[in-house]
């Protein structure tokens, strides 16, 4: 919803606030990246027609404005732009949030879409890091872009009483599920690269990536919690019609857009790129959703994810090794603190073990936390 300050608040108000408050009056800001194509450009599209100022996030500058131009053309008040993202470089996903920072603009909507899949068997790739790039991209470059971004997400719901974060995961998070009889396993933290000999392949890469996106959606949700900031993730279903398989080669690709396409689409198990979109859109615009966080959609309803991903104890290792690996130890969130409810009373009784004894006299009894009681 926009709301219209009143002209003694502009004219008292700081230069950077009366910059984002300006913003705010044309509508909500969004950054959606890897929205040059499939399902982030479709996305995109959707927002700009609802009256979002939406940053297509990209790494290739000629697909980036090509996709601008597309909008601007379909749509003509389209308020769209291109900066520059590439999630494969910290370097560039800092200098990224530094030029976004320098527009002044608020934030409402943080749409984490972009990915990569490698399905043919290869050598593993990697980041300018040198991390493993499906791991690099899909979920550590998303959670230090995130990071950067989250003093402007928390503004924006301390203004508006709500941000969003949406991450773009999937299924195939799900060890259980099999891709092309592709078997994966349970993500191992000792190998979080695959780079144990023979462990690499780009199916278990990927289903470990988009586990971790899963992982990472519900330990912020916690951290977040109370800040007005939703954080929800979703599958946006099977859409063989984007980019996201390129590398399967030209005639496995036919024969699947071609081919088995319309069997599939019989039986329901792919979607469109318009109906992927739309998952997203609900996860990002919704209403009914107002203040749901920390869930997992899939078609379109909240959904249970895998048993891995609900290991409490694995979200926030994941985390912690996250944390690490992209030079967030100054600027993580903290833990959510341990509070209990207001009228909850908690009569707390210690049980005196036979080792104890009063024999110390006025000497502080020793704390041992196995005797309480709540
Ligand atoms: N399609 C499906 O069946 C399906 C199913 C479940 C989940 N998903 C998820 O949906 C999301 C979108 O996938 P899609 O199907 O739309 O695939 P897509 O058409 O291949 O789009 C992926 C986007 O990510 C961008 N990207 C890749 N590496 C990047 C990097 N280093 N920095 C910045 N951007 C980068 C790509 O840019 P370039 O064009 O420059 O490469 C492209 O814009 C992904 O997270 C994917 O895991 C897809």
């Amino acid at each position: 919803m926009i709301s219209y300050p009143s002209l003694p608040s502009l004219i008292w108000m700081p230069r950077t606030s009366l910059r984002a408050t300006l913003w705010r009056m044309i509508g909500r800001v969004a950054i959606v990246t890897g929205a040059n194509c499939g399902l982030g450009f479709e996305v995109t599209k959707r927002l700009c027609a609802q009256g979002h100022d939406v940053i297509l996030a990209c790494r290739n500058e000629d697909r980036g404005m090509a996709a601008v131009e597309r909008i601007c053309t379909e749509q003509e008040d389209a308020l769209a732009s291109y900066m520059h993202l590439d999630l494969a470089d910290m370097s560039s996903i800092h200098n990224f949030v530094d030029n976004f920072h320098e527009t002044g603009k608020p934030l409402d909507l943080l749409v984490n879409n972009a990915g990569v899949f490698h399905t043919t068997p290869g050598p593993r790739r990697l980041t300018k890091d040198n991390f493993e790039d499906t791991m690099g991209i899909n979920h550590l470059g998303h959670f230090l872009l995130t990071h950067l971004l989250l003093g402007d997400l928390i503004s924006s719901a301390k203004e508006n009483g709500e941000s969003t974060i949406v991450n773009v995961t999937s299924a195939l998070h799900d060890s259980k599920l099999k891709v092309r009889r592709h078997e994966t396993q349970p993500i191992d933290l000792d190998n979080f690269f695959l780079e144990k000999p023979g462990t690499y392949n780009g199916y278990q890469a990927y289903k470990n990536s988009k586990l971790a996106n899963v992982l990472f959606t519900y330990e912020l949700a916690e951290r977040l919690k109370k800040t007005g900031v939703i954080v929800n993730c979703v599958c946006p279903g099977f859409v063989p019609e984007t980019s996201l398989g390129r590398d399967a080669g030209v005639v496995s690709r036919f024969f699947l857009n071609y081919v088995l396409y319309y069997f599939l689409r019989y039986k329901n198990i792919v979607k469109t790129v318009g109906e992927g979109a739309d998952a997203i859109m609900d996860c990002a615009t919704r209403t009914e959703n107002k203040g749901e966080t920390g869930k997992f959609f899939k078609n379109r309803k909240e959904e249970k994810s895998s048993e891995e991903s609900m290991d409490e104890t694995l979200r926030k290792k994941v985390w912690d090794m996250s944390v690490l690996y992209c030079h967030l130890q100054d600027r993580a969130l903290p833990p959510p603190a341990l509070t209990l409810p207001k009228k909850t009373r908690v009569r707390i009784s210690v049980t005196p073990s036979p080792e104890d004894d009063d024999s110390e006299g006025d000497q502080p009894k020793s704390f041992n936390p196995g005797k309480l009681k709540a």
